[in-house]
């Protein structure tokens, strides 16, 4: 009897074994670029079709390291895209300010027809807030507590970019208030809590990051620990209390975990197409 229950711990503790080393060397770099079609409310036919490569959370590290990134980025540099959005979180590691310049060379070069529109995450303002926020700036991408607008073929899509959710939060409705009112709206956040802010102007899509999926998820079970207050933005195309749509990244890096399991990192490609069409979230 021992015998067998010595054995049985000892299969456990191997599988469990393979499992988080799995986590850790393999699944991490397994990127997918997912193509999700995305219906948009109010958005002009001038823009069906157009298409977002999402970044989020790349978190550069020694795990997540610059070669990993750089190889990641010539790959969104020849896609076909019409804009790339980033929503923060490019380092990992609290006072790391080698890091934040690091990682901005790669930001710095990343180019799309209609621009590139960036914000930052808790995470670089835990590197260093006044570096983040001054490369930020210095981009050309910086979108941070403004607006930009799109114009193409006679219709006009409006990107907004949130302040981050827990460092640096500023009122969705002061940012919103210069957008005409029935023009399309985008807004670019890097915490999916920013939806459940309270705030009245319209919004007819949010992009986030934040949560990296959950980084595992156990069949049957689900997430184990998700970093957000609302547990419903995990990942993917969910729906806010107030009715907006909130689309959420995996992302590509880690948190406290240094792995995945079951939790893919993803660059997503979003095509946007009139709320009227709509079709299945992701295919
Ligand atoms: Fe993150």
């Amino acid at each position: 009897m021992l015998i067998i229950i010595l054995k049985t711990v000892a299969a456990v503790m191997i599988i469990v074994a393979l499992i988080l080393f799995y986590g850790i060397w393999i699944e991490r770099y397994l990127v997918r670029f997912n193509r999700y079609t995305i219906p948009v409310p109010n958005l002009p036919d001038a823009f069906n079709g157009f298409r977002i490569v999402h970044i989020s959370d790349v978190h550069l590290s020694p795990l997540v390291p610059y070669r990993f990134l750089k190889w990641l980025f010539q790959k969104v540099d020849r896609m076909e895209k019409d804009i790339i959005v980033c929503t923060g979180d490019y380092v990992l590691g609290r006072n790391v300010p080698s890091r934040v310049d690091k990682v901005w060379t790669l930001l710095r070069g990343l180019h799309a027809p209609y621009g590139v529109y960036s914000v930052l995450g808790n995470c670089d303002y835990w590197a260093d807030a006044e570096r983040s926020s001054k490369l930020l700036a210095q981009s050309g991408q910086d979108i941070q507590d403004k607006t930009a607008v799109i114009e193409k073929n006679g219709g006009r899509l409006w990107l907004a970019g949130a302040g981050d959710f827990m460092e640096h939060h500023i009122p969705l409705d002061r940012i919103l208030q210069s957008v005409p009112g029935n023009d399309c709206r985008i807004v670019l956040a890097h915490n999916p809590d920013s939806a459940d802010t309270d705030f009245k102007e319209r919004i007819d899509l949010m992009l986030a990051g934040h949560t990296h999926g959950g980084q595992i998820v156990i069949p049957f079970y689900g997430i184990p620990k998700l970093p957000v207050e609302n547990k419903t933005y995990s990942f993917g195309l969910k729906r806010s209390p107030k009715n907006h749509l909130v689309f959420i990244s995996k992302g590509i890096g880690w948190g406290i975990f240094p792995g995945r399991i079951n939790c893919l990192p993803e660059i997503p490609i979003l095509t946007l197409i009139p709320a009227a069409q709509q079709k299945p979230l992701k295919g």
